[in-house]
């Protein structure tokens, strides 16, 4: 991870080869979640120190945040398996540069605290995913709500305010990334900002719990109207924090017992954090217990079909979606799932169909006809959550699955390769 800065991250040459599995049974456990700690990060724009973050995913988008941050001025180093030290040292360059920014979404995230410190940001404007545009109109209208103002020119943006101010801001949609930008700029903003419709994803509480370690001052943490008194700059300090298990992560391995059988034990998954899909896993046939670690799935017989929809915390995530298709594609009967957030999110059913998945996409749906086993072929990871779908298909499929665009499973997963070898499934990672 100590790497030089724009060192080439990952081989692209690089596939996973999966071969249909017999039952799963052993124990794995969770890493900490991408989409809390990279915006744990960027908070560390905001005071001066050292910082420690721990339960810390070893996986390409920490690096990269790594890399945008070391640019503005805060030094990055891993102190030990999961242990980040994170040194912000005042001198705050606030630019994030194109070649940075594009490589990951969350740069999106220096844009708040950098605002609210230092009064001026440039920022190459964050392009989109595979999955489809992704606005961040709702970021910009708040911050100027809060007296920011916003020149686009050559692919960059530039922000400035002399202090941001409190502003009573309500989310047409609870966006996870504009409900983690107003937040870190209304901490040192003067006055109280109130968001009403605010995201309440497990790691936005993660990072509101990691603000108030450092000193902010923030009520109704974990519900939609956050309320958020500034306060003075040195009033804020670095702080240790201990990144939020990652429920994404722990979904794939709960998937991954529901396509081969078997019981495994998901160590460090927080159950309060995936609540109704735990009760869509159960309508599918999993047997899940709570245990003192974390989880116990079963499956013992055929998955049975279900209908979703992907909705905003608490119901079901869009990261989620891919793998439920997938564990659709060999159920019993007919699913239907409804796509809420990206309507283009629907790339890796070309994948699936590969594999001799019955999907048909139509608009934001997608009608699984469940097949009784899969048939293994060469495919693509298109984005993260695509990827690990494939890797769990292939793990459906007889024969030899071999997965291409490895990359990027690498962004969002901690070594899934080791984790599901670990509890028996018949998967490698070549390099040829
Ligand atoms: N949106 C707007 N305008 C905005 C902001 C969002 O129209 O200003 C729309 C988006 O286009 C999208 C929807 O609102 O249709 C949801 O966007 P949101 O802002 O909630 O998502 P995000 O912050 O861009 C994070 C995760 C995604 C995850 C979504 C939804 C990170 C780095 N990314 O994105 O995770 O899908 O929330 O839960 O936290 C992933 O990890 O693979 C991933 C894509």
């Amino acid at each position: 991870m100590n790497r030089p800065v724009g060192a080439p991250l990952y081989h692209d040459v690089d596939t996973i080869v999966v071969r249909g599995s017999e039952p799963l049974s052993g124990a794995v456990d969770v890493p900490g979640a991408k989409n809390s700690v990279l915006k744990l990060m960027a908070a560390t724009l905001l005071a001066d120190g050292v910082f420690e973050l721990t339960n810390v995913p070893d996986i390409a988008d920490v690096t990269i945040m790594g890399d945008l941050l070391a640019a503005i001025g805060v030094d990055m180093v891993r102190s030990g398996p999961g242990a980040l030290v994170l040194t912000n040292s005042g001198e705050i360059t606030p630019v994030a540069p194109y070649e940075l920014v594009e490589r990951i979404r969350a740069s999106i995230n220096v844009l708040g605290p950098l605002l609210t410190r230092v009064g001026h940001v440039r920022l190459s404007m964050p392009g989109g995913d595979d999955f489809g545009a992704r606005p961040i109109d709702m970021h910009i209208a708040g911050l100027e709500a809060m007296g920011a103002t916003f020149k686009f020119s050559h692919g960059y943006l530039e922000a400035s305010a002399d202090r941001l101010h409190g502003a009573d801001i309500t989310f047409d949609f609870p966006s996870v990334g504009a409900t983690e930008n107003l937040l870190t700029a209304a901490v040192l903003a003067e006055g109280t900002t109130r968001i009403e419709n605010a995201a309440r994803e497990p790691e936005i509480i993660d990072l509101c719990e990691f603000l108030v370690s450092m000193g902010a001052d923030i009520a109704g943490i974990g519900t939609p109207t956050l309320i958020i008194r500034g306060v003075a700059r040195d009033a804020l300090r670095p702080a240790r924090h201990h990144t939020v298990p990652d429920r994404i992560q722990a979904a794939t391995y709960l998937a991954a017992v529901g396509v081969c059988g078997g019981t495994i034990d998901v160590v460090g998954a927080r159950p309060e954090h995936m609540a109704m899909l735990l009760d869509r896993f159960a309508d599918m046939g999993l047997s899940i217990h709570t245990t003192d670690t974390g989880l116990e799935v079963t499956c013992t017989d055929r998955l049975r079909s279900i209908d979703v929809a992907t909705l905003p915390y608490p119901g079901i995530a869009t990261d989620y979606k891919p793998l439920i298709i997938t564990m659709l594609s060999v159920a019993d009967g007919v699913g239907i799932v409804t796509e809420n957030l990206y309507p283009g999110r629907f790339r890796y059913v070309e994948e699936l169909q590969r594999l001799g998945a019955d999907v048909r996409t139509s608009g934001h749906h997608a009608v699984v006809r469940g097949v009784p086993r899969l048939s293994g072929a060469p495919v693509r990871a298109h984005d993260i959550r695509a990827g690990a779908a494939m890797v769990v298909a292939g793990l459906a499929a007889e024969g030899v699955t071999t997965i291409a665009g490895v990359h990027h499973i690498d962004r969002g997963y901690d070594d899934l390769v080791g984790r599901l070898g670990q509890v028996g499934a018949s998967i490698e990672r070549s390099s040829d």
